[in-house]
């Protein structure tokens, strides 16, 4: 069985922002931990590419939507790759498997009974897609996500039957695993509380779309159409892609990572559809927060949206992703704080963990012939391994209820402690007395050990800094072996040779 793990399918309106970035980066580390603990991961990812808000911006660039969707699409893929993000599949809605899918799962929600035809009056946000219940002042309001006017809409779309999915949906949603966290499961709770409405799944007004099979002038509304990218993604490269493939191949998906504003789609819409398709129902909904910067709402008229691309070219991967990881707790609002941010990787990154494995590889090599040092006995309380069992042990809690800044605090922990250890054991003093050499060779043996398992519990959230301090230590990491039994106290080698330790991490300069 599979683990599939989902960032939310991107509208191609514009390029990745940092709240993209954000949610592609935590979904990576998820699947590379569960890839490590032995899983066979399905990391799907990609583009929403339908619907009036595509539609429009294509017109507005003076250009055919699928030309623009093929120029944006190939953006985020680029993009992804350029961030060093591990993903399976990338599903594109365009696509002609997507569209397979969708008319068959069509089928099985017809054959449910659950489409009829009817008249949509109501309030919609292009921005968001959605049709906005009752606003107060509704032709002065603006959508709080994309400060924009709503739209008034009346025209004859096919309706789903959501509200025959009351009850099926509030056992759902109680369930506690279901949404995480608790805050964005009682909002779930409330919503649906409110009583379920029928929502329309086809458009006529909407030419960028998938066409309805059965009904000339209407293509699906984009959220049908998109949420279903989830299945398509699995079989989609292959030729004989198919729901039933899809379904056979690795659905439900264990976990959709999204944001708090898109939360009712997966949460509540999404499940019902499934079960009227007869299909199963994801196994989690994990809602984040949203990144501000400086304290203030990010957008493009206040001027202050902070290129994920320039990040990337300045300051590299892990410190982007260490950030977002350890400094956000996963389903709390976070904020992006440049100060902040050069204080974090310094003092984490650079003073903590780069400066612990400059010093002690230095050392070692200098006083052990550039090498580990060849332990003669262990003493029997040895308080850094006490340390570091623990600090795994607590690591893989924290990662398997999806804790990751809480791992990342672990990890960071463990280097403090190592630090220290070093510190209080001075053997800098110590080796002036060769008759103390078996007692700092053990002080040097334990520091190494404990940054080797540094350096593995760092491989899911900084891929890049953990295989350089791997290959600092002169310990391949051996694929073969189970990642967790990797983390084993006392597998550094004795004499094992160090190579010449260069800077894992710079310092960063605060502008
Ligand atoms: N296309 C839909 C998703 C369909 S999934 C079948 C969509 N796309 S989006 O591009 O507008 O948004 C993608 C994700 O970005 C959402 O999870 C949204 O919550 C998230 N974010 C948008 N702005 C954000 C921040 N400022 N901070 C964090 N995440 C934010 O919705």
């Amino acid at each position: 069985m599979s683990f599939v793990i989902t960032t939310p399918l991107y509208y191609v309106n514009d390029k990745p922002h940092l709240g993209s970035v954000y949610t592609t980066i935590i979904c990576d580390s998820i699947a590379r931990y569960k890839r490590l603990v032995g899983e066979e991961v399905i990391f799907i990812t990609g583009v929403d590419e339908h619907g009036l808000k595509i539609q429009r911006t294509a017109n507005e660039k003076g250009i055919e939507p699928k030309t623009h969707c093929d120029e944006i699409s190939k953006i985020f893929n680029f993009n992804w790759k350029s961030w060093d993000i591990s993903f399976d599949k990338f599903i594109r809605t365009s696509s002609k498997n997507h569209e397979l899918v969708v008319n068959e799962f069509y089928e099985r929600v017809k054959k449910s009974d659950d489409i009829y035809m009817g008249v949509q009056k109501g309030w919609y946000c292009v921005g968001c897609e959605e049709f906005k219940d009752n606003p107060e002042n509704s032709s002065t309001y603006k959508c709080p996500i994309h400060q924009k006017s709503l739209e008034w809409k009346n025209e004859e779309n096919l309706f789903f039957k959501l509200s025959k999915y009351q009850e099926q949906i509030e056992k759902i949603i109680n369930e506690p695993n279901f949404i995480e966290p608790i805050e964005r499961r009682n909002e779930i709770i409330n919503f649906v509380s409110r009583g379920l409405k029928d929502f329309s799944i086809s458009r006529t007004n909407v030419s960028w779309g998938i066409p309805v099979p059965d009904h000339d002038k209407h293509t699906f509304y984009v959220w049908f159409d998109a949420l279903l990218g989830y299945v398509s993604a699995i079989s989609s490269s292959e030729a004989d892609c198919s729901l039933e493939k899809s379904i056979n191949e690795g659905w439900p998906a264990d976990i959709h990572l999204i944001g708090k504003d898109i939360l009712r789609f997966h949460a509540v819409y999404w499940p019902a559809m499934l079960i009227s398709a007869g299909m199963k129902i994801p196994k989690k909904v994990l809602g984040h927060g949203f990144l501000t910067r400086e304290g203030q709402k990010m957008g493009k008229s206040l001027g202050n949206v902070l290129d994920p691309d320039l990040l990337l070219s300045k300051y590299g991967n892990d410190p982007v992703r260490w950030y977002l990881i350890k400094d956000i707790s996963l389903g709390n609002d976070g904020d992006f704080q440049d100060k902040r941010f050069v204080d974090i990787i310094n003092n984490d990154l650079a003073n903590t963990i780069g400066n612990l494995l400059n010093r002690t590889s230095s050392m070692s090599r200098k006083w052990f012939d550039n090498k580990v040092p060849n332990i003669q006995k262990i003493s029997s309380e040895n308080k850094l391994e006490n340390f570091a069992k623990c600090a795994v042990e607590n690591y893989i809690l924290k990662f398997d209820n999806y804790k990751l800044d809480l791992a990342a605090n672990e990890v960071l922990s463990l280097a403090i402690n190592t630090n220290l250890y070093l510190n209080d054991n001075q053997p800098w003093i110590l080796i002036k007395d060769k008759n103390n050499l078996p007692i700092v060779e053990e002080i040097i043996y334990n520091v190494l050990e404990s940054t080797r398992i540094i350096g593995l519990l760092l491989q899911p959230l900084l891929p890049e800094l953990s295989s350089k301090i791997n290959e600092q230590l002169g310990s391949i990491y051996k694929k073969e072996i189970p990642w967790e039994q990797q983390l084993r106290w006392g597998l550094l080698i004795s004499n094992s040779s160090l190579p010449k330790p260069t800077p894992i991490i710079n310092k960063l300069e605060y502008e």
